[in-house]
């Protein structure tokens, strides 16, 4: 069986094409490298002994998109191309709705055409917005509240509304919570550009001195310690929780799961258990809450286990040991 992974060189992306091939699927990856690099493949090769075949191409084009399923047989795709920062997403709102937009309705188009009609897509627990309590199911009410979250709204309504409209699509919707960690081997992990958008990536480099010290946006929630509730995924997890899908995609139509472990952690309990699991020290200070941050957020993953079978096998501390064992690997090269 062959898999398109359309942002197949990014974090979650670069995972899951690492599981697909050690369970025997032939994975294509198709990225534009704004926030990867194509050193990944010769990673994913390290680790799989495979070098998927790759297209550097940008989805919201549809030339270059055709050219993959003219020049492969294509059976399902993985989307997880696309823009994901918060903050920037406020900044360049029309980036963010071109972007993630765009590539979707060109990837759907492009698949119709050529007979696939097996898709699964990276959701965000974003699209619950302010829920009003936990663990979130996925029936509850559906809110943004940023440009970010609007996007996998709407691109969650495009790919329903085709669903509706053509009974052939079989479309799974996968609402990550947050996903951390690396890869056990230690080559693959999260590598954002710049000063990071989320707490894991902000630990890091904090404990490796690339940055002075962690602010925590507010000690003043509803919380045990009062501040901010997640839940916490390892990024191996996560992807596993995409080979299950794949292999759950039998009835038409659209799916819908939480991907979470329906466990949170405050920042400060990540602080601490990164700082005893890695024996070194987290600097950080305590700051005014962040506009639009919620106290508390977690998945009830309780559907993903019934339907697909999944549930999370790793806990906080494997997190926590990989995402460094990343970044020192890293930091030795
Ligand atoms: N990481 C998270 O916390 C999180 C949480 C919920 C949902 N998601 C979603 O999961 C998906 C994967 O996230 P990630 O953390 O691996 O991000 P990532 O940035 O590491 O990977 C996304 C990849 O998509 C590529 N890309 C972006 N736009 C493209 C385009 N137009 N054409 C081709 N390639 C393009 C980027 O170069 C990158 O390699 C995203 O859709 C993201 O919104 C991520």
């Amino acid at each position: 069986m062959t898999i398109l992974v359309t942002g197949g060189t990014g974090y979650i992306g670069s995972h899951t094409a690492v599981e697909l091939i050690e369970r025997g699927y032939e994975v294509i990856i198709a990225d534009n490298l704004s926030n990867s690099s194509e050193s990944v493949l010769d990673r994913i090769e390290e680790i799989t002994g495979v070098k998927p075949k790759f297209y550097l191409i940008d989805l919201t084009e549809r030339e270059p998109t055709e050219k993959i399923f003219e020049e492969n047989k294509i059976d399902a795709v993985i989307h997880f191309a696309g823009l994901k920062a918060v903050g920037e997403s406020w900044q360049k709102p029309a980036l963010y709705y071109r972007n993630n937009i765009t590539s979707s309705v060109v990837l759907a188009e492009v698949m119709a055409e050529h007979g696939c009609k097996k898709l699964i897509f990276s959701s965000s627990a974003t699209v619950y917005g302010e829920p009003k309590s936990v663990p979130i199911s996925e029936d509850f009410p559906l809110s943004t509240t940023n440009p970010y979250g609007t996007t996998k709204l709407m691109i969650e309504k495009i790919y329903t509304d085709l669903a509706t409209s053509d009974k052939e699509w079989n479309i799974t919707l996968l609402r990550y919570f947050n996903p951390i960690g690396a890869h056990k081997s230690g080559l693959i992990g999260e590598n954002p550009n710049g000063i990071p958008n989320n707490l894991m990536p902000y630990i890091v480099k904090v404990a490796a001195g690339e940055l002075y010290q962690l602010s925590v946006f507010g000690n003043d929630y509803p919380t045990p310690d009062g501040t901010g509730v997640r839940d916490y995924i390892h990024v191996t997890d996560l992807a596993l929780g995409h080979v299950a899908s794949i292999e759950k995609m039998t009835e038409p139509g659209v799916h819908i799961f939480n991907l979470g472990t329906g466990k949170g952690y405050s920042v400060l309990e990540i602080v601490n258990a990164f700082e005893k699991v890695n024996g070194v020290k987290v600097p950080y200070v305590i700051t005014a809450r962040r506009p639009g941050d919620i106290p508390m957020c977690y998945a009830n993953p309780d559907k993903a286990k019934s339907e697909l079978g999944w549930e999370t096998k790793l806990g906080l501390e494997d997190m926590c040991r990989s995402a460094w064992g990343y970044a020192v690997n890293k930091l030795k090269k």
